[in-house]
């Protein structure tokens, strides 16, 4: 578990005056989860997108599996093995839940050509986030805990080594989120799958990581496990709040 998989030196992106990441160092072992946390606009949908390639750096390099991949277009770096969701949804409207998903298949690390083994990929990859049976559903009739298990599906359908997750819990229920916390669990240690996520909801990114770091001000300014960071005094008075480490305490 202690091979890098995925790391960034001196990372950083402005946009204009504004430095919403800045100087951030970053390594994410394979097999392993990583937590992103940190207030509204710490930069953690900036750094997810600068992973992928949507977004260039200001300075800085990121690399995986020792390649340096800053610089390289979203397609390639999705061909090489990292996919991710989209914090806001957003599915091909128009299309089914199998032609969205199908996509995915047919553009990432194994550019699946042929449309009846994407589509066999894809009807096991929606039973996989329980939404079987629901392929040629319109996304237009998704409610919002559909259409974030069908962005999920959507990256899953590249099989990526790295996923990165962008709020894939936020606006869910308890239920929903417990539901998404196991399938999480499951594509790291059954599906070998390293993930990055990023979520707001303290209980599902502190009960899933292994490993956190907390943005602050485009700033990483702490790394470690759920419990060092549940105690980390910049982390609370910066993030957490005093009545989460109260709560925590009692
Ligand atoms: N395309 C853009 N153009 C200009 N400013 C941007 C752009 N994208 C993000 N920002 C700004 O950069 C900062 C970091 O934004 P980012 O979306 O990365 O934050 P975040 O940590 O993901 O926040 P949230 O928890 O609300 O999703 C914010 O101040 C945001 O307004
Ligand atoms: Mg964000």
């Amino acid at each position: 578990m202690n091979q890098i998989i995925l790391s960034g030196r001196g990372v950083g992106k402005t946009f204009g005056a504004l430095k919403a990441v800045w100087d951030v160092d970053f390594e994410v072992k394979r097999g392993e989860i990583l937590g992103i946390i940190g207030p509204n606009g710490a930069g953690k949908t900036t750094l997810l997108s600068m992973i992928n390639g949507t977004l260039s750096l200001t300075r800085g390099s990121i690399s995986f599996k020792d390649q340096v991949i800053s610089g390289l277009k979203p397609f390639r770096i999705a061909e090489l093995g990292i996919s991710r969701t989209f914090q806001i949804v957003k599915p091909f409207p128009g299309m089914t839940l199998l032609e969205n998903v199908s996509i995915g298949a047919l553009f990432g690390k194994d550019k699946i050509r042929d449309a009846k083994e994407a589509r066999e990929r894809t009807r096991a990859i929606l039973s996989t986030v329980n939404l079987r049976g629901q392929e040629n559903v319109a996304v237009e009739n998704l409610n919002i805990s559909e259409r974030k298990r069908l962005e999920l599906a959507r990256a899953l359908a590249m099989d990526p080594e790295l996923l990165l997750l962008d709020e894939v819990m936020a606006g869910l229920n308890t239920t929903e989120i417990n539901w998404i916390m196991a399938l999480i669990r499951k594509l790291n240690e059954k599906e070998g799958r390293t993930i990055l996520v990023i979520e707001h909801v303290m209980k599902a990114i502190m009960g899933i990581s292994h490993r956190i770091i907390v943005l602050h001000h485009g700033r990483k300014i702490a790394e470690g496990t759920p419990e060092q960071i549940s105690n980390d005094e910049k982390v609370i008075s910066a993030y957490l709040g005093e009545r989460y480490a109260k709560r925590r305490a009692e």
